[in-house]
């Protein structure tokens, strides 16, 4: 028995396929190295250079290594970029969603662990976010997701598929050897080091009049190896039969993007230059997680993801690969 990781050459992936050899399972990797790196792949794993478009490879790699579960973390997730182009995004995430149920389906692999996003909720109702409050998402990357849970549901009922949409907030941090390393960056903590270490001017801070406590937007953190460590649960408590639905992985702690500044010039000792920009079209003011259903149904509570760690880890991969991957 197998598992299979798609995107398992990018920042979540690598981490939870590291975490999974360390528990002694048997992995194989995809990934077509679209945003992710040749270096990011556990050399402990298998891997192959492809995409889940491709149903015949994946349908080939699923017999070969025996896979009886999928993690699925391939897929973009850049908000601004799937807003410009949303075509591209549907096509990768939806119907590469299908092709990966497809090559399943007609494999009878019938268990999967799918990367989902706090973005499927949209605009917050009530905080703490739990899974029973509305999906609204806002833009496509949000709704691209919850399109590929849509399809599982229904998998679910025709074909006896198991599954769990993980719906991360927001992954920060590093493991001991895999990293955060996205062309361009966009993610905050990355863009914060980089302004203290000298490689930036300034972090640009967009919108700060959000009803907010200090008008920035606010996110919840997870450290990626709290995440891994989901992800393992979540593969057993498939195994052992759980009931298909979402979780939420989150740390259930909200942060401001100044409040993520200041702990990054905390850890680094150096002063963070700000510049305020416009508000990004259609961005949740805040995201912060319910993680009562996880702890629940998973056992699953984070120890690493506390807003210092999580800046502290980023800092030492980064201080280890200035310039990220080589591949
Ligand atoms: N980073 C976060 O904070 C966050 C939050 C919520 C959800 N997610 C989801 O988690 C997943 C992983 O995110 P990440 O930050 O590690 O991103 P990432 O870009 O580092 O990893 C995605 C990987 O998927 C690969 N990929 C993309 N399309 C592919 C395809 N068609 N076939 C094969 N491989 C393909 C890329 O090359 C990359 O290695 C994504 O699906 C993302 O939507 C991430």
């Amino acid at each position: 028995m197998s598992i299979f990781v798609t995107g398992g050459a990018g920042y979540i992936g690598s981490v939870i396929a590291e975490r999974l050899s360390a528990d002694g399972e048997r992995v194989v990797c995809l990934d077509d190295l679209s945003t992710g790196h040749r270096d990011a792949v556990v050399t402990e794993t298998e891997f192959v250079q492809g995409t889940i478009l491709n149903s015949t490879l994946v349908e080939s790699v699923l017999r070969q290594h025996s896979v009886d579960t999928v993690i699925h973390c391939a897929g973009f997730s850049i908000v601004d970029e799937s807003i410009r182009d949303p075509l591209r995004y549907f096509e990768n995430n939806v119907v590469g969603g299908h092709a990966l149920l497809r090559a399943m389906n007609s494999c009878g692999v019938r268990r999967i662990v799918f990367s989902s996003t706090a973005a499927v909720y949209g605009a917050p109702c009530s905080t703490p976010m739990d899974e029973t409050h509305p999906i609204a998402p806002i833009n496509p990357y949000g709704r691209s997701k919850r399109m590929v849970e849509e399809m599982f549901e229904w998998h679910a009922r025709a074909y006896g598929l198991s599954f769990l949409s993980l719906r991360y907030f927001n992954a920060g941090g590093a493991s001991a050897r895999f990293g955060e390393h996205h062309s361009p960056e966009t993610h905050l903590i990355p863009i914060a080091l980089d302004v203290a270490a000298g490689a930036r001017d300034a972090l640009t801070v967009y919108g700060n009049a959000y009803p907010t406590p200090d008008g920035t937007c606010v996110r919840d953190f997870v450290h990626v190896e709290d995440l891994a460590d989901g992800h393992a649960r979540a593969v057993d408590y498939l195994r052992r039969g759980g009931d298909s639905g979402a979780i939420n992985l989150g740390s259930g702690s909200g942060h401001s993007v100044l409040q993520v500044a200041r702990a990054v010039e905390h850890v680094t000792g150096q002063t963070l230059r700000l510049e305020f920009g416009e508000p990004r079209e259609n961005e949740a003011h805040t995201l912060v997680a319910s993680r009562e259903k996880a702890l629940a149904l998973l056992g699953w509570a984070p120890s690493r993801s506390n807003i210092e760690q999580i800046v502290a880890d980023a800092r030492r991969w980064r201080q280890q690969h200035p310039r990220g991957y080589a591949q």
